[in-house]
Parts: structure tokens; C-alpha cells; sequence
């Protein structure tokens, strides 16, 4: 798994670094670059040889969602962006991060807004309507449980142990 996550991140930083030499108006910020759903879309974009930068903690320049102060730099030469809030969409607060990260954003120049949502997910309506009202073209991707949630994420222990427990039916 780490040598994934290291062959993704080199990726990333080459399709990146490539953007150091040709006019940025293709470039993508990607928050939660290395996550499920994050490190797919920057690997899709190499492949294809858009111009990414990495949106997470680990990045450069590093991108916190609790740290305002850092959004400009991870924003600058930004066309479009990608928003997969962490830990949850539907958090207490949530919506109100993203809607300041959305207003940061158009102001930097982003003319696209991708919003990773929560299908039947009340909490997620309120981050969806700021993203909406923005004032960029916005997209919004109202997911399911991912499958890699049991291959990858916080169920895998749990599928490897035999027994999954869930308040659900
Ligand atoms: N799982 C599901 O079934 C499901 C379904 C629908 C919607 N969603 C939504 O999907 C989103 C999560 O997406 P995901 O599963 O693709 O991501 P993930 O794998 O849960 O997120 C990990 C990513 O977030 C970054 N990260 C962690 N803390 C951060 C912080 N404080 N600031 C900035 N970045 C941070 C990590 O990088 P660093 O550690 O380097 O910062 C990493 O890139 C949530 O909003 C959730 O509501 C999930």
C-alpha cells in the first residue's frame, strides 16, 4: 500500500511539475489528493497530462481545511477544483468551511467547483447549496458507500476479523 501511495504522489508531482512549465490555466487542485477518491483522480489526470496539485496536509504547499491561512497558496493558478472534505461532508461545520474554501476559491479565479457529496445525506444539503451559490460552474457527486470503503478504508479490519457491526440494517 505505501509503495502505491509513493508511486501516485510521483505522479502527481510530475504532472505538477510540468505545470511549472506551461500557462496554468488547465490546473486542478485535488483536496484529499492521496485519499480514495483524491489519488484516482490525480493518477487519471497524469495519465492524461493535466496539470494536478495535490490539496492535503502532506502537499506543496500543504493544504489543511482547519487552516485558512494556507488556502491562497494551495489556490494559486487554480482553474478548477476538486472538493472532498475531510473527515466527513456531513460534519457539524462542514458547510461552513466549504463555503469559505468555495468563496477563497472563486476569488483566486476558480471557474469550477467538483463537490464530493453524500447521497441521502441531510448534512451534506447545506455544503452542496454554498458550493451551488458560489459563483463558479460547480458539479456535484452525490455518492453512496464507496466498495473501497471494505478494501481499503476504515471497514477493512473489520472484513479481515470476520465480523462487521454497523448501527444499520
Ligand atoms: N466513504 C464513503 O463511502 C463516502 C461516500 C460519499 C461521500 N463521502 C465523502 O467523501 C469524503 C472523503 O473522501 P475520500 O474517501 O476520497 O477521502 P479520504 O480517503 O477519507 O481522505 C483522506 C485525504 O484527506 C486528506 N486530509 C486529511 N485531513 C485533512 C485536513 N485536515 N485538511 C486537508 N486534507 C486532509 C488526506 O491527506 P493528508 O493526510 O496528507 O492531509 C487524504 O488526502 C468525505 O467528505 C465523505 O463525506 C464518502
Amino acid at each position: 500500500m505505501e509503495r502505491l501511495n509513493l508511486a501516485l504522489s510521483t505522479e502527481c508531482m510530475t504532472s505538477y511539475q510540468h505545470s511549472d512549465h506551461q500557462p496554468s490555466e488547465d490546473l486542478i487542485l485535488i483536496t484529499g489528493g492521496t485519499g480514495k477518491t483524491g489519488r484516482r483522480i490525480a493518477d487519471r489526470l497524469a495519465a492524461r497530462g493535466r496539470p494536478s496539485r495535490i490539496g492535503s496536509r502532506a502537499g506543496s504547499p500543504a493544504f489543511d481545511w482547519d487552516e485558512p491561512a494556507g488556502w491562497a497558496a494551495a489556490l494559486r493558478g487554480v482553474r478548477a477544483a476538486y472538493l472532498s472534505y475531510y473527515p466527513d461532508i456531513a460534519v457539524p461545520g462542514a458547510d461552513r468551511t466549504i463555503s469559505a474554501f468555495a468563496v477563497a476559491a472563486v476569488e483566486a479565479g476558480v471557474r469550477r467547483l467538483v463537490l464530493l457529496s453524500g447521497r441521502g445525506e441531510p448534512g451534506a444539503a447545506e455544503a452542496e447549496r454554498v458550493v451551488q451559490s458560489a459563483g463558479a460552474e460547480w458539479t456535484v457527486l452525490r455518492c453512496s458507500w464507496f466498495n473501497q470503503n471494505f478494501s481499503e478504508g476504515y471497514l477493512l479490519e473489520p472484513i479481515l476479523d470476520g465480523r462487521v457491526e454497523l448501527p444499520a440494517g
